[in-house]
């Protein structure tokens, strides 16, 4: 057998300790795979005095990460240790500088830095691999760079926040409200303590960001695009949805239309009984549209030191191996800013949940509004009649441009009687 494959890891957390048992579980069967043993050499955290969830007495402490990357006993760095910036970025180029390959779990740091980070791992020829980036044990990033790569693909959408969908599937089974399924996501360590960068859309739109760079060769930036989290999700809405055949899902979604991208991040409306509103609790699934390969879609759970570690030493593995391959699939050099699509160029149908003073002429003021966007209501609910009280009314749209329903939800929510800002969410058929 050839001679082991040495790597350093940066960060003992869940995913660093994941992977030193994954390695040490199933050392053998790696070994076989690869063509060599995989051999971890040197370790580094913050605190070397901490009790870790992992036995690591046994290899070198590397008391500043960076000296991994010079380090010529050690043939890759792994970096565990998170963050868009600070270590994690400066050991991401340092170890790419040296040319040296490079592998992360780390989404903001892709996110953020990407393309700056595949053009100086092209240009020193150092493999850059981040499998574990994006939806954990699901094997996208393979998939879209190296299975698919024959493909036009023309859109690729899906759940990637694990604590997003299970706090959406609490509130619908057990009928919690939005604070009382977070606080319980909490107990169960499936979200932070502070939980806003799950809830407010942010990680999802860290990982369609990346996606959306592999998938269409694009130089895309995560501020560019629309972002809203479930902080604006009620039961109310969740009990709606389901009354009219739908489920509600946290979905980053990146679609070509015509020449343009259109990304966004927003929970939408998907049916009950299709595949993705059958991904339930913290799974994420991630749908795939190709022009040859047709459409495809992969379920699998989406964090945990498990799953993120499997896609951290597959990556380890294939670098074994001796393989190469450019980190977004074609050159970085090649990879522009696309045309992005806004609500100008999207067409979709809508849920609108208004809360109202029940009084007469209301739900008229409300329709005359919507046929003068020209926008065709498909039905409308009202839930009780109380006269002088709150009430909810939902609509639901026919096919209608995106930019004529926000201009009348505008112009709904200035009525007298619309007690709030409508509650407007697309609905998604794909
Ligand atoms: N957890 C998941 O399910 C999951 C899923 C997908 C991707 N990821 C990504 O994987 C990465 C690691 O996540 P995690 O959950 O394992 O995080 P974690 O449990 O918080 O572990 C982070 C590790 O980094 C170390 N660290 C922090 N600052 C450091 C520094 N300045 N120098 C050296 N080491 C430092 C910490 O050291 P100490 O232990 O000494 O404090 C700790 O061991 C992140 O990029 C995350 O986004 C995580």
């Amino acid at each position: 057998m050839a001679a082991p494959f040495r790597i350093g890891i940066a960060g003992l957390g869940t995913v660093g300790c994941g992977v030193i048992e994954l390695l040490k579980k199933n050392g053998n069967a790696i070994a076989d795979r690869a063509g060599r043993p995989i051999r971890v050499v040197a370790v580094s955290a913050r605190s070397r005095m901490k009790k870790r969830i992992c036995p690591v007495k046994s290899y070198r402490w590397a008391s500043d990460s960076l000296d991994m990357a010079a380090d010529p006993k050690i043939d890759a760095v792994v970096e565990l240790i998170g963050g868009q910036g600070g270590v994690a970025k400066r050991l991401a180029e340092t170890t790419l500088k040296a040319g040296k390959p490079f592998v992360t779990a780390n989404k903001a740091l892709l996110a953020h830095h990407g393309h700056k980070l595949a053009m100086l791992a092209e240009k020193h020829g150092a493999p850059l691999m981040y499998e574990a980036a994006v939806a954990g044990g699901i094997p996208i990033i393979k998939t879209l760079r190296e299975g698919l790569a024959a493909n036009n693909i023309s859109a690729v959408y899906g759940i990637l926040n694990g604590t997003c969908n299970y706090i959406l599937t609490a509130m619908r089974e057990t009928g919690r409200d939005f604070h009382d399924a977070l606080k319980e996501a909490q107990k169960l360590g499936y979200a932070e303590a502070n939980p806003s960068f799950d809830i407010d859309g942010i990680d999802t739109a860290h990982k369609l960001n990346i996606l959306s760079m592999l998938t269409f060769g694009i130089k895309s930036e995560f501020k560019d695009f629309r972002t809203r989290g479930i902080t604006c999700i009620t039961l109310q809405d969740i009990l709606f949805a389901q009354e009219l055949g739908y489920k509600i899902k946290l979905l980053g979604i990146s679609r070509r239309i015509k020449n343009k991208i259109f990304q966004s991040v927003e929970p939408c409306l998907v049916p009950a009984d299709s595949n993705i509103g059958s991904v339930e609790g913290v799974y994420n699934a991630v749908h795939v549209e190709g022009d040859f390969s047709g459409t495809e879609l992969s379920i699998g759970r989406g964090a945990g030191g498990g799953p993120t570690a499997s896609a951290v030493v597959a990556d380890i593995i294939d670098l074994a191996r001796g393989r190469k391959v450019l980190p977004f699939g074609a050159p970085a050099e090649y990879m522009k800013k696309a045309a992005r699509a806004g609500a100008e160029d999207v067409f979709s149908r809508f849920y609108m949940r208004l809360e109202v003073v029940d009084r007469p002429g209301v739900l008229a003021g409300v329709s005359a509004i919507m046929r003068d966007h020209g926008l065709s209501i498909e039905a409308v609910t009202q839930r009780g009649r109380d006269p002088g009280k709150p009430v909810s009314i939902v609509m639901t749209t026919h096919m209608v441009k995106q930019k004529d329903m926000e201009e009348a939800a505008d112009f709904i929510a200035a009525i007298k009687s619309v007690i709030k800002p409508p509650s407007l969410l697309r609905i998604e058929h794909f």
